[in-house]
């Protein structure tokens, strides 16, 4: 008896090893690391439509579709649904690492004059509240714990553009955008004292200044220069940042000012920094400078609608070809400062579906393109079971199936997998090795590592001649074991690769890890923060003894270090940007990292408005000061231009403004024409005190 069970033990004991040793690395990835997203994959849910897991939460009455036929309506999805998809394996084999959830907060109860209702979360009624029909706060608590212990973070989807739909003379339409503060009413749309809220029509799209100050279609718009709404806002994100959330999703923030939204991303980036990214919508071909400005100076990232709406055209549209999908990658890679920051995607819950029927194989194409390139490549919830529909609400439908053998589920696995041990794809740069309209070749390197990635979206062979990389010597296998049709390799001594056939509707992934042994920064997260904050610095080669961080030449002080991740506080530097570098305790030093903003300080939203500024067509005013918020005096720096036709209107110009709080500033306005030709105003420089804390406006002549 005795001798058998000894038996079997040592039979399970060297069973367990080999399993250990033969099965593929599961790296947990770091929930710690809630500034750093680029080696995860985001899976993007629509709360009430992915899994219902307690009926007992779901709305009655009129609001809700119990089978979901109607999709405007809620369906019966909570964070129960989405626990349980954790613990039974679904999310977590699928290897995601962190979950973007609907906005979490209570939303409008009333049903909409045309049927709809607030089953997507975007119409808050009270923000320190929870929708009732996801859950409540012991839910959310335990969801964030379900996540966490899995190795999952959690991304909430936030709205401070607007509460919900009204109309200025009809307060019994829906709710008449009333907003609360933990049950105390705060105001409503069509009687509004206080002017919580815009009263200046609805936007025509016409020009950013109109898209900020009137109502995106029937929503009340808010107000976000006014102090109850500005203190509002910013302590309900920390109420959700003190129950635990990893990062933030930022609706409509091409409809708010950029300077009220660089004050919240300061006060998050003080408080609990997470990884926060905006939605700023771009349609098929749009290309826009103010959406790379705001992704450069807000302090938050993007969704990077041109990788999505190109890969679209590429794959879904075939309207373009991997030229056009080569170019948007090289022009990103210098729009946006850090592009790797920037969220990628194929389709979302505001445009069709990728996948129409009988195209499976072009979604895998697409997923294992976006998994393979840089940004944080984001899962749209169901695709992974090809989910298929036209725009809303059609592209929010339930989820039908959860089956965990389809080729997209297991493309996903793979290559998320690839992500969190292979740093090339979260940090590497990217090239081309090979192209032409059909084929699609590109390497991703960091340092040592190196992925190299071959796309044949045609129905033909092609033969790969001449092809590059700095894989070395060597033969490869494909990554993803032939499950999109992919090829093996022999690399020379040289780099170059043996001549090869590429199959039809293939994709081959090549890789290799080589660790490196001298520091390189991969990801500085936040990229901005005033003194103080805590700055967290990913890549490789830091060395496991502590060294030193420098900004600039003064060092800051190490809250923690390890080979891949130092944590560090700001120093006090003169604020502007400042090149920053890594120095291993054995003096190997870095490249320096140059896209890192240091703030003078907390900071408040102004607005700035400056009367009788008369111009000639074409000459806008701006504003400069002796702050580095304010240009720093160097007119090419200068905040602008400046707005004149919906707050104000012209001869009136006015802009808000982020500003160090507490301060007094010194300023001019200026006008500049189109040549660059700078008119200053006369005498002397015009002086102000911010505010500490809440809001202000500041209106002068010319
Ligand atoms: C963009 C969201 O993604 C969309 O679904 C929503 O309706 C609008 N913003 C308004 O919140
Ligand atoms: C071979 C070249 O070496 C490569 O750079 C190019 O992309 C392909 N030909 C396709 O033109
Ligand atoms: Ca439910
Ligand atoms: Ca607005």
């Amino acid at each position: 008896m005795k001798g058998s069970t000894m038996i079997i033990r040592v039979a399970s004991i060297s069973f367990l090893f080999f399993f250990l040793l033969s099965s593929p690395k599961i790296v947990q990835a770091d929930v710690t690391n809630k500034v750093n997203y680029s080696q995860d994959v985001i899976y993007q849910i629509v709360t009430d439509r992915f899994s219902d897991g307690n009926p007992a939460n779901n709305p009655s009455g009129a609001i809700f579709s119990q089978t979901c036929s109607d999709l405007h309506k809620y369906c019966g999805g909570d964070w129960q649904g989405i626990i349980n998809k954790m613990n039974d394996g679904y999310l977590t084999e699928l290897g995601i690492t962190a979950i973007w959830i609907s906005q979490p907060v209570e939303n409008v109860h009333a049903l909409h004059p045309s049927g709809y209702t607030s089953y997507h979360g975007y119409w808050a009624r009270d923000y320190k509240k929870t929708n009732p029909y996801y859950g409540s706060f012991a839910d959310f608590d335990r969801l964030i714990q379900t996540a966490h212990s899995k190795g999952i973070k959690i991304i909430m989807d936030f709205t401070p553009n607007h509460s919900s739909p009204a109309l200025e003379t009809n307060p019994s339409y829906a709710e008449n955008g009333a907003i609360y503060n933990n049950g105390v009413r705060l105001g409503t749309y069509s009687n509004d004292p206080n002017t919580l809220f815009h009263h200046n029509g609805g936007t025509d799209f016409s020009s950013y200044e109109d898209s900020i100050y009137r109502n995106l279609y029937d929503l009340a718009d808010y107000n976000l220069n006014n102090n109850v709404m500005d203190q509002y806002l910013k302590e309900s994100i920390k109420l959700w940042l003190d129950e635990g959330i990893d990062g933030i999703r930022v609706d409509a923030v091409k409809h708010m000012s950029e300077g009220w939204q660089t004050s919240l991303m300061s006060d998050i980036y003080t408080h609990k920094p997470v990884f926060t990214f905006g939605e700023w919508f771009l349609g098929a071909g749009e290309v826009d400078p103010q959406n790379h400005q705001f992704a450069n100076e807000s302090g938050m990232s993007l969704l990077d609608f041109r990788f999505g709406q190109t890969i679209r055209s590429v794959l879904k549209d075939r309207s373009s070809n991997w030229y056009d999908f080569h170019a948007m990658i090289e022009s990103t890679e210098n729009d946006y400062n850090e592009v790797i920051d920037q969220v990628t995607f194929i389709d979302n819950h505001d445009m069709s579906r990728f996948t129409v029927d009988q195209s499976k194989r072009q979604t895998d194409l697409a997923l294992a393109v976006m998994l393979t390139s840089r940004g944080v490549p984001t899962i749209y919830y169901g695709t992974e079971q090809y989910l298929t529909g036209g725009n809303d609400p059609e592209n929010r439908k339930p989820m039908k199936t959860f089956d965990r053998s389809t080729n997209s589920y297991q493309l996903i696995k793979k290559l998320a997998s690839l992500r969190q041990t292979n740093p090339a794809l979260g940090y590497g740069e990217t090239t081309e090795r090979w192209i032409n309209a059909d084929v699609y070749i590109y390497e991703r390197t960091f340092g040592n590592h190196v992925v190299l990635t071959a796309v044949n979206s045609s129905s033909k062979n092609y033969s790969i001649n001449s092809l590059n990389t700095s894989l070395p010597q060597g033969n490869y296998a494909d990554e993803l074991q032939q499950r999109l049709d992919g090829h093996s390799i022999s690399v020379q001594a040289n780099g170059s690769v043996n001549a090869f056939q590429l199959r039809p509707n293939s994709v081959s992934v090549w890789q290799v890890t080589k660790p490196i042994s001298s520091p390189l920064i991969g990801h500085v997260g936040p990229m901005m923060g005033k003194s103080g904050n805590t700055v967290t610095i990913s890549g490789e080669g830091f060395g496991d003894k502590k060294g030193s961080v420098l900004f600039g030449s003064s060092s800051s002080e190490v809250v923690s270090w390890s080979n891949t991740k130092i944590e560090v506080k700001v120093p006090n530097v003169t604020a502007g940007y400042v090149d920053l570098s890594v120095v291993s305790a054995t003096n190997k030093k870095s490249p320096v990292y140059s896209k890192f903003e240091v703030l003078t300080g907390d900071q408040v939203s102004v607005r700035f408005a400056v009367n009788s500024a008369t111009t000639n067509a074409g000459t806008n005013l701006y504003i400069v000061g002796n702050v580095s918020e304010l240009g720093n005096w160097d007119p090419n720096k200068a905040i602008g231009p400046m707005f004149n036709q919906v707050i104000y209107k012209y001869p009136t110009w006015y802009y808000d403004i982020s500003v160090p709080a507490g301060k007094k500033v010194e300023y001019k306005y200026i006008k500049k024409d189109q040549n660059g030709n700078v008119v200053w105003q006369s005498g002397n420089n015009r002086s102000y005190t911010t505010p500490n804390s809440g809001t202000d406006t500041v209106r002068t002549d010319w």
